[in-house]
């Protein structure tokens, strides 16, 4: 572990605030000892040298177990990023140079991003904000009386945006098996003419891999269409529409190392050329008139305004990596996912979360500890080991409930590219020390949250602009 002293950091503006004042860290600042050696066949990020201030007067190299809620940008997504920064102009909408130059990039990007989701011919992409709102638009254009299928298991982003009146949920399965009985059960006394299953590639509180072929088989076999919630699995697993043989798929740029703001629907073009636009106004129009408007079909009929160029663009800079790194990334992940449950599973007092069991897993471990609140574990492993992970019912609260335990919380260990190792080996020994020495500091809970009176460190930033 690279560790340096935190006076080394301290600016001359707070070192006249006198000795004893909590002293300001420069939170983005670089490891001492600089980037982490590369590993071999893995893309980098840019934070592979960031060093954060721990309560021990240290800075160290930060432990990144949040993948699953954000990941940091590629350095080759950063870099396509700030190309396009320096000189996009309007899309679709003019005849300069930059203009012109940027419509090629964002076109380009859709079709960087069909060939990342393995495209049908016919398929469109369209670029949306997130997952949430990838699936907000395709609830937008279901046919009417669509009867939709979703499993109380998935993420609010794909258990809510449906109308209830025509949507069966069914109960949190206990394996694989049970997933895809459920399934056959719900569509065998179906009546419905159209009928969509909301599917989930991997789970996003205990990253189980989803038997996503076996439930598309059932879905198909009874004529149901099917959605891939793909936040979760996109950034770990490849994708393929028509080797999937789902027919759409979402997911979000920010889980898979591009910035936020954007994020991609793709899939079947006959349900999206049919329903109202998603959002009514310039780009979607083909013609106004009076008395009618005529709109565009294909993905600029729900891309409504100006798009998110930049961010469309740094989606496709993320897909064209992974797409080349594949199976390294898969098998780095898959090594150090077992070493992680591995290790967290021996400490006694630790319970390790799992839904389906005995699943392929994208690289996340759930976990309690006995005697502590899962709050308290995330700030010890932030404050005195500048671990970053997430605690929390993790906004799939059905599910939740039913693995963890009502009303309970659990704390989210999520692996991804800026996970090394070394950060295995700290989390699980910082959460042994914790069980058997209690944290080293004293913490106290406020409306905030937990912290530590002798915490040292003054977290605020001066603003980035
Ligand atoms: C499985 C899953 N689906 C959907 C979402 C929603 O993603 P976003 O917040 O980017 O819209 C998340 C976010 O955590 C997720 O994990």
């Amino acid at each position: 572990m690279s560790t340096a002293s935190i006076q080394q950091t301290t600016t001359p503006a707070e070192s006249a605030a006198g000795p004893g004042a909590p002293r300001r860290l420069d939170l983005v600042g670089k490891l001492p000892s600089g980037p982490r050696p590369v590993v071999a066949g893995l893309p980098r990020t840019v934070s592979d040298d960031l060093g954060v201030p721990t309560v021990h007067h240290t800075v160290i190299d930060y432990a990144n177990f949040d993948h699953g809620a954000t990941t940091p940008a590629l350095v080759a997504v950063a870099e396509a990023a700030q190309q396009v920064q320096r000189r996009y102009g309007s899309v679709h909408r003019g005849a300069g140079y930059a203009s012109r130059v940027t419509t090629g990039w964002f076109e380009a990007a859709r079709a960087q991003v069909g060939q990342f989701v393995g495209a049908r011919d016919g398929d469109q992409v369209v670029f949306t904000r997130n997952t949430t709102d990838a699936l907000r638009l395709l609830a937008h254009c279901l046919p009417r009386r669509t009867r939709v299928i979703a499993w109380e298991s998935a993420h609010h982003a794909a258990l809510l945006p449906w109308p209830a009146r025509t949507t069966t949920r069914l109960p949190v399965p206990d394996s694989a098996d049970d997933a895809v009985a459920l399934l056959r059960e719900a569509l065998q006394d179906s009546p419905a003419r159209h009928q969509l299953v909301v599917l989930t590639g991997a789970c996003n509180v205990t990253g189980e891999v989803w038997p996503i072929a076996e439930l598309v088989a059932v879905a198909k076999e009874f004529g149901a269409r099917t959605v891939l919630d793909a936040a979760q699995y996109a950034p770990h697993r490849e994708l393929d529409l028509e080797e999937l043989g789902v027919d759409w798929v979402a997911f979000s740029g920010h889980k898979l190392y591009a910035p936020y703001g954007a994020g991609v629907l793709a899939g079947r073009s006959d349900w999206l050329d049919a329903a109202g636009p998603y959002l009514p106004a310039g780009g979607a129009t083909a013609a106004v008139t009076p008395r009618h408007t005529h709109w565009q079909t294909g993905p600029a009929r729900h891309e409504g305004g100006t798009p998110n160029a930049v961010g469309a663009i740094a989606i496709a800079a993320a897909c064209a990596t992974l797409r080349a790194h594949r199976a390294t990334i898969e098998a780095h992940e898959e090594q150090l996912h077992g070493r992680l449950r591995a290790g967290l599973a021996a400490i006694d007092g630790v319970r390790v979360i799992e839904a389906l069991g005995n699943r392929p897993n994208v690289g996340v471990v759930t976990f309690t500890v006995e005697g502590y609140e899962p709050s308290l574990v995330s700030q010890v492993l932030a404050d005195e080991q500048a671990i970053a992970v997430r605690d929390g019912r993790f906004c799939a609260h059905l599910l939740s409930d039913a693995i963890v335990g009502h009303g309970q919380t659990a704390i989210r260990a999520s692996i991804g590219l800026a996970t090394t190792s070394e950060h295995v080996d700290r989390l699980i020994a910082a959460v042994r020390r914790l069980v058997e020495d209690g944290p080293q500091l004293s913490y106290v809970h406020t409306d905030a949250g937990w912290s530590a009176p002798a915490d040292p460190r003054d977290l605020s930033e001066p603003l980035p602009w």
